[in-house]
């Protein structure tokens, strides 16, 4: 069997999924160090702390580790859909007393840039990965010039076809089932997001580069049955989200641990672009998917103010429990533990 253990220079061809907002270098050197690759999520990092955290993990393991990174476009800001966004959630700002003029616009995260690329050349990270496709060409070639394994995530075969057209040494193809934002880039339309049982075989078929499953891959079981339609590793992601070194709040763990767990769906109306979480009061009132929103990211600035005032009552009304359609079989375990459970799953070679 054909794993890409061997060209991400791990024992396991086990990814953890980079998790912006729920996790930081001590879930990525836990899982590096159990064999997989643990991953680093950039996305709401900026420049210093993104080296602070490289230097967290370098000292702590010397094995290989990913740095995640968005590539959207950053939208141009468009005051009239920003005050509209805003007048629609006016009664949940006066409900949980939040002062207007404390609510910040502009985004919250932001795309892979020159910058990052400089940091990328001065970090050498053994691998890349991207989401919402890949940064333009010349930002690519400084990334592939420091010698990065560099993996992308499709949700379409035509996304993956597009990503290998681009040089990626391996596909992350992520099923509909997958927690957090959709990596689609090639189209806005979530009918053509599909599961991973239906995905993974198409896109094998498609390409020739290596092909990693990922989304609702949560035990051992999804692990064999991934690596029987011919995947050559797993990206985990949820399955994480309970662990001791994941930076999960505590609004979140309790979701996690709850009934609410079985019920995830893709919403808008917390960023701006599609993304899987448990169902909760902001997706249920005003989405889960809303037409006329800010762009991503732009349409989470007017979200975090309601998501800060309400967790601080120990509610995630308003809160991204971004997670998969597995959520509620995820465990408060290690991550060394979550990493062995998933790697039982893998077929002897
Ligand atoms: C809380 C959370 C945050 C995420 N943040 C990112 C991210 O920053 N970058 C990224 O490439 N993928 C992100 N993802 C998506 C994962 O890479 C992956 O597609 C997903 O976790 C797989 O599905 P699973 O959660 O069912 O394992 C996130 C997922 C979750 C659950």
């Amino acid at each position: 069997m054909r794993t890409v253990a061997g060209l991400l220079g791990v024992e396991l061809p086990i990814i953890q999924a980079p998790m912006a907002g729920a996790q930081g270098s001590a879930l990525a050197i836990a899982v590096s160090e159990a064999g997989g690759l643990g991953s680093l999520p950039a996305a709401m990092l900026g420049v210093e702390a993104l080296r602070a955290e490289v230097a967290a993990i370098r000292r702590a393991t010397r094995r290989p580790f990913n740095v995640n990174f968005f590539c959207h476009t950053a939208p141009p800001f468009d005051a009239g859909r920003d005050a509209a966004w805003r007048g629609v959630l006016a009664p949940y700002y006066d409900e949980l007393g939040v002062d207007r003029g404390t609510v910040p616009a502009g985004p919250a995260r932001a795309p892979f840039s020159a910058e990052f690329a400089a940091v990328v050349e001065e970090l050498r990270p053994p691998v890349v990965s991207f989401h919402f496709g890949l940064p333009d060409a010349d930002l690519l070639e400084r990334v592939r010039s420091t010698g990065a394994t560099i993996l992308s995530t499709a949700t379409t075969v035509e996304e993956a076809r597009w990503l290998e057209a681009r040089g990626v040494d391996a596909i992350i193809a992520q099923g509909a089932e997958a927690g957090g934002h959709r990596g689609m880039f090639l189209t806005e339309d979530v009918t053509t997001q599909i599961g991973t049982l239906a995905l993974l075989p198409q896109v094998i078929d498609a390409v020739r580069v290596p092909v990693i499953a990922t989304g609702g891959i949560a035990d051992a079981r999804a692990v064999a049955a991934a690596f029987l339609l011919g995947a050559a590793g797993v990206q985990a992601g949820t399955a994480y989200l309970l662990c001791p070194e994941a930076t999960t709040s505590r609004v979140f763990r309790t979701a996690l641990q709850s009934e609410a767990a079985r019920h995830t769906a893709l919403t808008n109306v917390i960023t701006g672009r599609p993304a899987r979480g448990i169902m909760n009061r902001i997706m249920r009132e005003l989405g889960p998917l809303r037409e006329g929103l800010p762009p991503f990211p732009l349409a989470g600035a007017a979200v975090a103010p309601l998501r800060a005032a309400a967790e601080a009552r120990g509610s995630g009304d308003f809160s991204p429990l971004w997670s998969g359609q597995n959520a509620s079989r995820c465990r408060a375990v290690s991550a060394a533990e979550v990493t062995r459970e998933l790697t039982s799953g893998i077929p002897p070679a």
